[in-house]
Protein backbone atom coordinates (compact mmCIF):
# COMPACT_ATOMS: atom_id res chain seq x y z
CA UNK A 1 0.00 0.00 0.00
CA UNK A 2 2.75 2.29 0.82
CA UNK A 3 4.60 1.74 -2.34
CA UNK A 4 0.94 2.18 -4.34
CA UNK A 5 0.67 5.68 -3.15
CA UNK A 6 4.07 6.64 -4.12
CA UNK A 7 3.39 5.30 -7.28
CA UNK A 8 -0.23 7.34 -7.23
CA UNK A 9 0.90 10.04 -6.60
CA UNK A 10 3.94 9.62 -8.85
CA UNK A 11 6.27 10.51 -5.59
CA UNK A 12 9.93 9.17 -6.47
CA UNK A 13 10.88 7.37 -2.85
CA UNK A 14 14.13 8.03 -2.46
CA UNK A 15 14.10 11.58 -4.12
CA UNK A 16 11.73 12.53 -0.67
CA UNK A 17 10.13 15.92 -0.94
CA UNK A 18 13.05 17.99 -2.07
CA UNK A 19 11.33 18.87 -5.05
CA UNK A 20 7.65 19.50 -3.79
CA UNK A 21 9.13 21.66 -0.99
CA UNK A 22 10.96 24.26 -3.38
CA UNK A 23 7.82 24.78 -5.14
CA UNK A 24 5.71 25.78 -1.79
CA UNK A 25 6.22 29.29 -0.44
CA UNK A 26 4.14 28.27 2.76
CA UNK A 27 7.12 25.54 4.03
CA UNK A 28 10.03 28.38 3.68
CA UNK A 29 13.19 29.03 1.47
CA UNK A 30 13.86 25.95 -0.35
CA UNK A 31 17.55 24.13 0.90
CA UNK A 32 18.13 20.64 -1.73
CA UNK A 33 20.09 18.72 0.15
CA UNK A 34 21.52 15.61 -2.74
CA UNK A 35 23.96 17.34 -4.38
CA UNK A 36 24.46 14.20 -6.79
CA UNK A 37 20.60 15.26 -8.20
CA UNK A 38 22.49 17.99 -9.85
CA UNK A 39 21.12 20.75 -7.10
CA UNK A 40 23.39 22.52 -4.68
CA UNK A 41 22.54 24.09 -1.47
CA UNK A 42 22.14 28.30 -2.05
CA UNK A 43 23.82 30.77 0.18
CA UNK A 44 22.11 31.61 3.50
CA UNK A 45 21.86 34.90 4.80
CA UNK A 46 20.09 33.96 8.56
CA UNK A 47 20.57 30.74 10.17
CA UNK A 48 17.32 30.68 11.12
CA UNK A 49 16.17 30.50 7.33
CA UNK A 50 17.83 26.84 7.72
CA UNK A 51 15.03 25.64 10.71
CA UNK A 52 12.67 23.13 9.21
CA UNK A 53 13.41 21.04 6.18
CA UNK A 54 14.91 18.12 8.30
CA UNK A 55 14.92 14.72 6.48
CA UNK A 56 13.28 12.40 6.83
CA UNK A 57 15.06 8.82 7.29
CA UNK A 58 13.05 5.41 6.32
CA UNK A 59 14.40 3.19 9.34
CA UNK A 60 11.87 0.06 8.97
CA UNK A 61 14.90 -2.12 9.07
CA UNK A 62 14.54 -2.09 13.07
CA UNK A 63 10.81 -2.93 12.61
CA UNK A 64 10.76 -7.16 13.22
CA UNK A 65 9.67 -8.68 9.57
CA UNK A 66 6.11 -8.18 8.98
CA UNK A 67 5.19 -5.05 10.69
CA UNK A 68 4.34 -1.50 9.23
CA UNK A 69 7.03 0.65 7.13
CA UNK A 70 8.89 3.24 9.95
CA UNK A 71 9.94 7.14 9.32
CA UNK A 72 12.02 9.56 11.35
CA UNK A 73 12.03 12.82 11.23
CA UNK A 74 15.81 13.97 11.76
CA UNK A 75 15.16 17.02 13.65
CA UNK A 76 18.20 16.98 15.55
CA UNK A 77 19.95 18.22 12.25
CA UNK A 78 17.85 21.91 13.22
CA UNK A 79 20.51 24.41 13.32
CA UNK A 80 20.32 24.86 17.22
CA UNK A 81 20.58 20.70 17.80
CA UNK A 82 16.96 20.42 18.33
CA UNK A 83 13.41 20.16 17.30
CA UNK A 84 12.96 23.24 19.70
CA UNK A 85 14.31 25.53 17.73
CA UNK A 86 10.72 25.52 15.63
CA UNK A 87 8.63 26.55 18.32
CA UNK A 88 10.91 28.60 19.49
CA UNK A 89 11.16 30.66 16.02
CA UNK A 90 7.33 30.72 15.82
CA UNK A 91 6.69 31.71 19.27
CA UNK A 92 9.00 35.01 18.93
CA UNK A 93 7.64 35.59 15.32
CA UNK A 94 3.99 36.01 16.81
CA UNK A 95 5.06 37.78 19.42
CA UNK A 96 6.44 40.31 17.14
CA UNK A 97 3.75 40.49 14.72
CA UNK A 98 1.03 41.23 17.81
CA UNK A 99 3.49 43.28 19.64
CA UNK A 100 4.19 41.33 22.94
CA UNK A 101 7.71 41.47 21.79
CA UNK A 102 9.23 44.76 20.95
CA UNK A 103 12.90 45.96 20.43
CA UNK A 104 15.15 46.13 23.85
CA UNK A 105 13.07 43.58 25.69
CA UNK A 106 14.40 40.12 27.36
CA UNK A 107 12.81 36.94 26.73
CA UNK A 108 12.21 34.53 29.66
CA UNK A 109 11.07 31.03 29.57
CA UNK A 110 11.29 28.34 31.79
CA UNK A 111 12.78 25.61 29.67
CA UNK A 112 14.39 21.87 30.08
CA UNK A 113 17.24 23.27 27.59
CA UNK A 114 16.28 22.65 23.95
CA UNK A 115 13.55 25.61 23.80
CA UNK A 116 16.17 27.94 25.52
CA UNK A 117 18.78 27.17 23.12
CA UNK A 118 16.46 27.53 20.16
CA UNK A 119 15.49 30.66 21.58
CA UNK A 120 18.74 32.21 22.59
CA UNK A 121 19.56 31.56 18.87
CA UNK A 122 16.63 33.17 16.93
CA UNK A 123 16.27 35.91 20.02
CA UNK A 124 20.21 36.80 19.74
CA UNK A 125 19.89 37.05 15.88
CA UNK A 126 16.93 39.19 16.45
CA UNK A 127 18.49 41.39 19.37
CA UNK A 128 16.99 40.28 23.13
CA UNK A 129 18.52 38.93 26.08
CA UNK A 130 17.43 35.86 26.92
CA UNK A 131 16.75 34.58 30.93
CA UNK A 132 15.86 30.91 31.29
CA UNK A 133 14.98 28.51 34.50
CA UNK A 134 16.35 25.68 34.11
CA UNK A 135 15.36 22.35 36.37
CA UNK A 136 19.09 21.16 37.75
CA UNK A 137 18.66 17.43 36.47
CA UNK A 138 18.94 18.82 32.93
CA UNK A 139 22.40 17.94 30.74
CA UNK A 140 25.29 20.15 31.70
CA UNK A 141 25.73 20.34 27.88
CA UNK A 142 22.40 21.77 27.22
CA UNK A 143 23.17 24.45 30.19
CA UNK A 144 26.31 25.22 28.55
CA UNK A 145 24.86 25.85 24.84
CA UNK A 146 22.74 28.25 26.29
CA UNK A 147 25.27 30.40 28.30
CA UNK A 148 27.31 29.97 25.06
CA UNK A 149 24.81 31.96 22.93
CA UNK A 150 24.58 34.45 26.32
CA UNK A 151 21.54 33.58 27.95
CA UNK A 152 21.55 33.61 31.52
CA UNK A 153 20.26 30.58 32.83
CA UNK A 154 19.05 30.38 36.27
CA UNK A 155 19.01 26.83 37.51
CA UNK A 156 16.22 25.70 39.82
CA UNK A 157 16.04 22.35 42.34
CA UNK A 158 15.18 19.24 40.57
CA UNK A 159 13.15 18.51 43.19
CA UNK A 160 11.13 21.43 42.52
CA UNK A 161 10.70 20.72 38.91
CA UNK A 162 9.24 22.43 35.58
CA UNK A 163 6.15 24.08 37.98
CA UNK A 164 8.94 26.12 39.63
CA UNK A 165 10.63 27.18 37.17
CA UNK A 166 7.23 27.99 35.34
CA UNK A 167 6.68 30.34 38.99
CA UNK A 168 10.17 31.65 38.82
CA UNK A 169 9.81 32.70 35.22
CA UNK A 170 7.02 34.80 35.82
CA UNK A 171 7.70 36.47 39.04
CA UNK A 172 11.23 37.71 37.24
CA UNK A 173 9.22 39.02 34.57
CA UNK A 174 7.10 41.04 37.19
CA UNK A 175 10.23 42.28 38.66
CA UNK A 176 12.07 43.10 36.40
CA UNK A 177 10.07 44.46 33.62
CA UNK A 178 9.99 44.67 29.77
CA UNK A 179 10.34 41.06 29.46
CA UNK A 180 8.06 39.00 27.11
CA UNK A 181 7.29 35.32 28.53
CA UNK A 182 6.85 32.81 25.82
CA UNK A 183 5.55 30.19 28.07
CA UNK A 184 5.97 27.19 25.31
CA UNK A 185 3.11 25.03 27.73
CA UNK A 186 0.28 27.11 26.58
CA UNK A 187 1.49 29.47 24.05
CA UNK A 188 -0.70 28.27 20.87
CA UNK A 189 2.41 28.92 18.18
CA UNK A 190 3.84 25.92 19.84
CA UNK A 191 1.40 23.29 18.59
CA UNK A 192 0.23 25.25 15.49
CA UNK A 193 3.31 25.67 13.91
CA UNK A 194 4.16 21.78 14.07
CA UNK A 195 0.59 20.82 12.59
CA UNK A 196 1.24 23.51 9.70
CA UNK A 197 5.03 23.32 8.91
CA UNK A 198 6.44 19.91 10.91
CA UNK A 199 3.69 17.84 9.86
CA UNK A 200 3.02 19.33 6.03
CA UNK A 201 6.99 18.59 5.37
CA UNK A 202 6.24 14.81 6.71
CA UNK A 203 3.17 14.61 4.15
CA UNK A 204 4.72 16.52 1.37
CA UNK A 205 8.65 14.40 1.97
CA UNK A 206 6.50 10.40 2.06
CA UNK A 207 4.14 11.50 -0.49
CA UNK A 208 1.06 10.30 1.45
CA UNK A 209 -0.19 10.60 4.78
CA UNK A 210 1.01 7.53 7.24
CA UNK A 211 -1.32 5.15 9.19
CA UNK A 212 0.35 6.26 12.55
CA UNK A 213 2.47 8.27 14.78
CA UNK A 214 3.87 7.63 18.18
CA UNK A 215 5.68 10.78 19.58
CA UNK A 216 6.36 11.68 23.06
CA UNK A 217 5.31 14.63 24.51
CA UNK A 218 7.07 17.33 26.72
CA UNK A 219 4.55 20.53 26.39
CA UNK A 220 2.88 18.72 23.92
CA UNK A 221 3.49 20.91 21.00
CA UNK A 222 4.91 18.50 18.89
CA UNK A 223 2.46 15.73 19.47
CA UNK A 224 -0.43 17.88 19.46
CA UNK A 225 0.58 19.63 15.75
CA UNK A 226 1.15 16.38 14.50
CA UNK A 227 -1.74 14.75 16.00
CA UNK A 228 -4.28 17.65 14.52
CA UNK A 229 -3.12 17.05 11.27
CA UNK A 230 -2.85 13.32 11.38
CA UNK A 231 -6.23 12.96 12.72
CA UNK A 232 -7.93 15.44 10.03
CA UNK A 233 -5.80 13.86 7.11
CA UNK A 234 -6.58 10.13 7.84
CA UNK A 235 -9.41 9.77 10.51
CA UNK A 236 -8.06 5.45 10.43
CA UNK A 237 -4.56 6.64 11.46
CA UNK A 238 -3.48 6.19 15.56
CA UNK A 239 -1.86 8.79 17.28
CA UNK A 240 0.30 6.88 20.36
CA UNK A 241 1.45 9.70 22.89
CA UNK A 242 4.64 8.85 24.59
CA UNK A 243 5.88 9.12 27.90
CA UNK A 244 8.66 7.78 30.59
CA UNK A 245 7.52 6.02 33.10
CA UNK A 246 6.83 8.21 36.01
CA UNK A 247 5.28 10.94 34.29
CA UNK A 248 1.95 11.82 34.90
CA UNK A 249 0.21 12.05 31.43
CA UNK A 250 -1.94 9.04 32.54
CA UNK A 251 -2.68 10.34 36.12
CA UNK A 252 -0.49 8.09 37.75
CA UNK A 253 1.76 9.78 40.80
CA UNK A 254 5.15 11.14 39.48
CA UNK A 255 8.06 9.55 39.92
CA UNK A 256 11.46 10.46 39.28
CA UNK A 257 13.15 9.46 35.53
CA UNK A 258 16.12 9.76 33.54
CA UNK A 259 15.10 10.90 29.97
CA UNK A 260 14.78 14.85 29.41
CA UNK A 261 12.45 16.62 26.84
CA UNK A 262 9.45 14.34 27.58
CA UNK A 263 7.39 13.53 30.25
CA UNK A 264 5.98 16.06 33.00
CA UNK A 265 4.90 16.45 36.35
CA UNK A 266 1.63 18.06 34.87
CA UNK A 267 -0.91 18.34 31.71
CA UNK A 268 0.44 21.11 29.79
CA UNK A 269 -2.67 23.09 28.21
CA UNK A 270 -0.38 22.63 24.75
CA UNK A 271 -1.15 18.51 25.03
CA UNK A 272 -4.62 17.49 23.98
CA UNK A 273 -4.97 14.45 25.74
CA UNK A 274 -7.83 13.35 23.77
CA UNK A 275 -5.78 13.32 19.92
CA UNK A 276 -4.11 10.55 21.83
CA UNK A 277 -5.22 6.55 21.28
CA UNK A 278 -2.89 5.30 23.51
CA UNK A 279 -0.62 6.76 26.08
CA UNK A 280 2.68 4.38 25.75
CA UNK A 281 4.85 4.45 28.81
CA UNK A 282 8.54 3.78 28.32
CA UNK A 283 11.18 2.70 31.15
CA UNK A 284 13.89 5.15 30.22
CA UNK A 285 16.45 1.60 30.49
CA UNK A 286 14.63 0.50 26.70
CA UNK A 287 14.87 3.99 25.21
CA UNK A 288 18.78 4.58 25.94
CA UNK A 289 19.15 0.96 24.93
CA UNK A 290 17.33 1.25 21.76
CA UNK A 291 19.57 4.79 21.36
CA UNK A 292 22.44 2.42 21.68
CA UNK A 293 21.16 0.06 18.60
CA UNK A 294 20.28 2.74 16.34
CA UNK A 295 23.74 4.33 16.40
CA UNK A 296 25.18 0.97 15.57
CA UNK A 297 22.30 0.24 13.29
CA UNK A 298 21.75 3.09 11.84
CA UNK A 299 24.08 5.75 12.70
CA UNK A 300 21.34 7.89 14.22
CA UNK A 301 22.61 9.53 17.55
CA UNK A 302 19.29 10.80 19.01
CA UNK A 303 18.91 11.18 22.86
CA UNK A 304 16.73 9.38 25.09
CA UNK A 305 12.90 10.88 23.72
CA UNK A 306 14.55 9.72 20.23
CA UNK A 307 15.01 6.36 21.76
CA UNK A 308 11.58 6.45 23.53
CA UNK A 309 9.98 7.31 20.42
CA UNK A 310 11.51 4.91 18.28
CA UNK A 311 10.71 1.73 20.88
CA UNK A 312 7.04 3.03 20.89
CA UNK A 313 6.55 3.38 17.03
CA UNK A 314 8.19 -0.15 16.60
CA UNK A 315 5.84 -1.14 18.76
CA UNK A 316 3.21 0.37 16.84
CA UNK A 317 4.64 -0.51 13.31
CA UNK A 318 4.43 -4.35 14.83
CA UNK A 319 0.38 -3.83 15.99
CA UNK A 320 -0.26 -2.12 12.64
CA UNK A 321 1.16 -4.98 10.43
CA UNK A 322 2.95 -4.83 6.87
CA UNK A 323 1.50 -2.74 4.23
CA UNK A 324 1.20 0.42 6.91
CA UNK A 325 3.46 3.68 7.46
CA UNK A 326 4.07 5.09 11.13
CA UNK A 327 6.27 8.90 11.36
CA UNK A 328 8.10 9.75 14.56
CA UNK A 329 10.85 12.35 15.31
CA UNK A 330 14.17 12.04 16.47
CA UNK A 331 14.27 15.70 18.75
CA UNK A 332 17.83 15.97 19.47
CA UNK A 333 21.14 14.32 19.55
CA UNK A 334 22.70 11.76 21.67
CA UNK A 335 26.14 13.91 21.68
CA UNK A 336 23.99 16.62 24.09
CA UNK A 337 23.86 13.84 26.62
CA UNK A 338 27.56 12.60 26.57
CA UNK A 339 28.23 13.61 30.16
CA UNK A 340 25.34 11.95 31.91
CA UNK A 341 25.94 8.37 33.58
CA UNK A 342 23.26 6.92 31.43
CA UNK A 343 25.13 7.43 27.84
CA UNK A 344 28.47 6.24 30.21
CA UNK A 345 26.82 2.55 30.66
CA UNK A 346 25.63 2.38 27.20
CA UNK A 347 29.24 2.57 26.17
CA UNK A 348 30.22 0.50 29.21
CA UNK A 349 27.59 -2.03 29.25
CA UNK A 350 29.27 -4.27 26.55
CA UNK A 351 28.21 -7.80 26.74
C1 LIG B 1 14.78 16.27 23.79
C2 LIG B 1 13.34 16.60 23.67
N1 LIG B 1 12.49 15.68 23.21
C3 LIG B 1 11.18 15.91 23.11
C4 LIG B 1 10.64 17.11 23.50
C5 LIG B 1 9.14 17.27 23.47
O1 LIG B 1 8.67 18.20 22.61
P1 LIG B 1 7.35 19.01 22.92
O2 LIG B 1 7.71 20.10 23.86
O3 LIG B 1 6.93 19.50 21.60
O4 LIG B 1 6.35 18.11 23.56
C6 LIG B 1 11.47 18.11 23.99
C7 LIG B 1 10.94 19.38 24.46
O5 LIG B 1 11.59 20.21 25.03
C8 LIG B 1 12.85 17.85 24.07
O6 LIG B 1 13.72 18.78 24.55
Amino acid sequence: MVDQAHTLLNVPRDLGSIDTIANDSQVGACRPRQQDQGVTMKVTTSLTELIGNTPLLDISSIVPAGGAKLFAKLEYLNPGGSIKDRPALAMIEAAERDGRLQPGMTIVEPTAGNTGIGLALAGNLKGYRTVFFVPDRMSHEKIVLMQLYGAEVILVDKSCGMTECIERAHAYAATHGNCFVPLQFENPANPEQAETRLAREIEQQLGYVPDGMAIGAGTGGTFTGIARWLHQRNPNARCWLVQPVGSVFRGDEKRPYLVEGIGNSFVPKNLELELAHRIVDIPCERAFARCRDMARRLGVLTGGSGGANAEAAVRLCTELGEGKSVVTVFPDNLERYASKQWVRNLVEGEE
